[in-house]
């Protein structure tokens, strides 16, 4: 009678588990979708910037399962650790050489700007940990001015400067404007 019950229960606990599993997944990618929804409902782009969102998110450790707050918190370091990042990529162009008197202007610039970012992106996310919420919005701002900045040094939309860090910043002004969004959606 006791493995007879036995024999029965492991594979229905199995099953539990698997669809519990399952369940939880869902419900935290779930998540993450709903607040990249949310957060970028009124923005422009919203077509581009939604999946973007997803799957920026979703590719951070410890996103699974957090609420919108957490989600605020892990844009806001993925935006640190891309402006971290950026300023290697620009270091190692840099040391590579080859460009000419513009590009080589450019990039200092971009180096300069990043870096001014990287200690406000900081101030952000004191900002954010302490609850004021204007302040990290303003400071975002300057962040993400950084990006756009870099991308100007080397002429902009109408330049003939091809910029090498067209991804980096569009990147950086991407996630940026994410973390933004998704904090004020909090409000
Ligand atoms: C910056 O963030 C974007 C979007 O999440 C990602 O695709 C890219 O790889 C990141 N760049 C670096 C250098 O980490
Ligand atoms: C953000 O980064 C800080 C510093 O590395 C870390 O202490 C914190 O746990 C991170 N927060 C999230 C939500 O990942
Ligand atoms: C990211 O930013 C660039 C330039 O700012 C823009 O062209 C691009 O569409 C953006 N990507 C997304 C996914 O919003």
């Amino acid at each position: 009678m006791a493995a007879r019950l036995v024999s029965v229960s492991v594979p229905l606990l199995l099953l539990l588990v698997v669809v519990l599993a399952g369940s939880r997944a869902a419900l935290a990618s779930k998540t993450v979708e709903q607040t990249c929804a949310k957060a970028t409902s009124g923005a422009r782009r919203k077509e581009l910037l939604a999946p973007f969102c997803v799957s920026s998110l979703q590719a951070a450790p410890g996103s699974e399962g957090a609420d919108a707050h957490g989600l605020a918190a892990i844009a806001t370091n993925l935006t640190l650790a891309n402006y971290t990042a950026a300023v290697a990529t620009i270091k190692a162009l840099e040391r590579r050489g080859g460009w000419s008197e513009r590009s080589r202007r450019a990039l200092a610039t971009c180096r300069q700007r990043y870096i001014e970012a990287l200690n406000v992106v900081h101030s952000a996310v004191h900002a954010l940990a302490t609850g004021k919420l204007r302040d990290y919005v303003s400071d975002m701002g300057v962040v993400r001015k950084a990006a756009t900045d870099c991308e100007g040094a080397f002429g902009g939309a109408g330049g003939n400067a091809k910029s090498p860090l067209r991804k980096v910043d569009a990147d950086a002004d991407n996630l940026t404007v994410v973390a933004m969004l998704i904090v004020r959606s909090l409000q």
